[in-house]
């Protein structure tokens, strides 16, 4: 039973990692400043683990406010930093945005770890540190890429300065998590991804077309080098992702002192856009609307990990399949759908 800070902890992953720290027996502490995220998924997680999380809003930027944290909640033992904006296009266009808050809250965070010694942390990092690979599918020994967005710099940036610090000799056992593509839902449909405003990613524009909150989806260009011409992408079930953190934490507190470790955490196979359309019009039993548009800029054509080092040393792999996680997501745009 370990005391967990989870920054962004009422964010997509990081909601469904609240629960699923609840669920391996330790106790989270919620930290989010609803800057990218809504209140009443606090709710949505009580409502699956029948506990209240304390829980802090505030701003990972906040050096005195994240301190308080640390002061308050006695013998946190690790930290699971999900507090991060993500959107890609928008870290184009404005990227000082992304690098004071990405980059600076993590300075922020390890230099509190350190006055409070704690050592563990889960990074939550992403496979857009690979940018565009020349191999297929990635491993963590695949070189860093230019990154193709101040988004994916950040990431790049973050996971240096981690090791650099686990190299100083700061006590830290840290874990990059190279996330995928995160897809689905709590299989309850109380807690999902709730983007705010139009989303930025596939799935919640299939799911908020079928439903009718959007016209129509538009596939980001069909000309690729792939068998059907659209983009390949590694979508892994947010359940699973968040079981990853559990698993990490698990290797982490094993460790000897200062160690910085990657892991890809995905389904180790590779989907088209053409396939999930397909595949969730199969398990929704809809007809989606969509046209083939232009290509989008920054877009990969295609990536998807290898994830033997996270099946073998972390003893954990992706569970559900690319059905379950549309019907997952379906069920939780459905359960909105009966909210507003
Ligand atoms: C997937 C595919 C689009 C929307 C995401 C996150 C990023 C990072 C990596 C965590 C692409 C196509 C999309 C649409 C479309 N995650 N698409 N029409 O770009 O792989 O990046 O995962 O760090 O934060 O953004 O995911 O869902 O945006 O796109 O055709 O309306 O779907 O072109 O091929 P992406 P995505």
């Amino acid at each position: 039973m370990a005391k967990i800070l989870v920054t962004g902890g009422a964010g997509f992953i990081g909601s469904h990692t609240v629960v699923a720290l609840h669920e391996a027996g330790h106790q989270p502490i919620i930290v989010d400043d609803f800057s990218n995220s809504d209140i009443k998924v606090l709710e949505g997680i009580s409502q699956i683990t029948g506990v209240s999380f304390p829980f802090y809003q505030i701003d990972c930027n906040d050096k005195n406010a994240l301190s308080k944290v640390f002061e308050n909640e006695k013998n946190i033992e690790g930290v699971i930093h999900f507090a991060a904006f993500k959107a890609v296009g928008e870290s184009v266009e404005q990227p000082l945005k992304y690098y004071h808050n990405n980059v600076g809250s993590l300075v922020t965070l390890l230099e509190i770890m350190q006055v409070y010694s704690v050592t563990q942390l889960v990074f939550s990092s992403s496979c857009t540190v690979y940018g565009n690979p020349d191999e297929l599918p990635v491993s963590e020994k695949t070189p860093y890429q230019n990154a193709t967005s101040p988004y994916g710099n950040t990431k790049v940036i973050c996971e240096q300065i981690i090791k650099d610090a686990a190299a100083s000799g700061q006590r830290i056992n840290a874990v990059l998590l190279r996330y995928f593509n995160p897809i689905g839902a709590h299989p309850s449909a109380l807690i999902g991804e709730l983007p705010l405003g139009v989303p930025n990613n596939l799935v919640p524009f299939i799911t908020q077309t079928a439903a009718g909150w959007r016209a129509q989806l538009t596939v980001y260009g069909n000309n690729y080098n792939t068998a059907d011409g659209t983009c390949i992408r590694d979508y892994i079930h947010v359940v699973d992702l968040a079981k990853a953190h559990i698993a990490a934490l698990g290797w982490a507190e094993k460790q000897r002192p200062s160690v910085c470790e990657a892991f890809n955490i995905g389904t180790g196979k590779g989907n088209s856009v053409m396939e999930v359309i397909k595949t969730f019009e199969k398990v929704s039993q809809t007809s989606l609307n969509y046209r083939i548009g232009q290509r989008r800029q920054g877009d990969v054509e295609t990536i998807y990990g290898n994830v033997d080092k996270a099946n073998q040393t972390l003893n954990w792999e992706a569970k559900y399949s690319l059905e379950e996680a549309l019907t997952h997501a379906w069920k939780w745009q459905n359960e909105l759908e009966e909210q507003i």
